[in-house]
């Protein structure tokens, strides 16, 4: 396998010759924060959207970082990656404990941690399961903490699904790692950012996109029901862009393949940012 490049706490390095203490807070409490990058044709994907979320992630947990620093490694695992397409992942932990605590010492130094990895943008159709959102009600912060969704996503796995849809109570929530869109024959839905999800930088460029093209459009507050009798149901991510649901596994659904508003969106979409 070819050697991934990453850096460790500024320092550049191959992945397999990084070494991590056992006592980062990441690994023990996972008091950390993270960001996924893509980039295409060797250029970020609304960069300076993804810098200002990781700044914000650290400033919900408290924890102090120098943002220019961190932005400039980003920028160089991008360039000395040499990949034209992929992404980066980044993670800043609050720091290294001297002996597991669940109270931090100020004092400590945060860790950061990042690598560069191929990936290819190529369009997917996802098999998904529905299921109850079981995660905490800090969803909006990208922290590592994520065995809510881990969780969920293997068990949706026994049944040959490679996503999940979440509700909270009936309430529709997000995907375990995209956020929900669906449309009806003549507008499309997405949950609101009050429903404890996380504020996906690839929606808030979809809703931009969706804006410019005028097509009628709603964030708000969905039920279930209102999934099952949507034509067209896409998740969006970082690294999905925009794929489409071609099955629900446990509920029944009425989806036509390939609607004309998720073609829309797909186009504009893969224009702006996939080409
Ligand atoms: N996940 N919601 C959750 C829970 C996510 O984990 C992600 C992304 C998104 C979409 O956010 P964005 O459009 O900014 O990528 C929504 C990343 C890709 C991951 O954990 O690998």
């Amino acid at each position: 396998m070819k050697k991934i490049y990453a850096v460790y706490n500024g320092s550049f390095n191959y992945l397999e010759d990084i070494k991590i203490s056992p006592l980062s807070r990441a690994y023990t409490f996972s008091d950390s924060v993270y960001e996924v990058i893509p980039f295409f044709n060797f250029k970020a994907i609304a960069y300076k959207k993804h810098i200002h979320r990781l700044q914000n992630s650290c400033n919900a947990l408290g924890i102090s970082i120098n943002i220019e620093a961190i932005s400039s490694e980003i920028t160089s695992l991008i360039k000395n990656s040499r990949l034209e397409n992929g992404y980066i992942y980044y993670q800043i932990s609050r720091g290294i404990d001297a002996l597991r605590s669940h109270m931090y010492e100020d004092s400590l130094d945060e860790e950061t941690f990042g690598y560069a990895v191929e990936h290819n943008f190529n369009s997917q159709t996802l098999k998904v399961s529905l299921c109850e959102d079981i995660r905490w009600q800090r969803c909006d912060i990208k922290s590592t903490s994520l065995l809510g969704n881990v969780l969920s996503m293997n068990q949706a796995k026994k049944d040959g699904c490679n996503e999940v849809i979440m509700h909270k109570a009936n309430l529709l929530t997000e995907g375990g790692a995209s956020n929900i869109f669906f449309a009806t024959d003549d507008c499309i839905y997405t949950p609101s950012l009050a429903n404890n999800i996380l504020p996906g930088i690839t929606r808030e460029l979809l809703i931009e996109e969706i804006r410019n093209l005028g097509l009628n459009f709603e964030e708000g507050d969905y039920n279930v029901e209102e999934l099952s009798s949507a034509k067209s149901i896409w998740l969006t991510s970082s690294t999905k862009g925009l794929a489409q649901v071609a099955e629900i596994v446990n509920l029944n659904t009425n989806l036509i393949t390939n609607h004309k508003l998720f073609l829309e969106c797909e186009r504009s979409f893969n224009n702006k940012y996939l080409s």
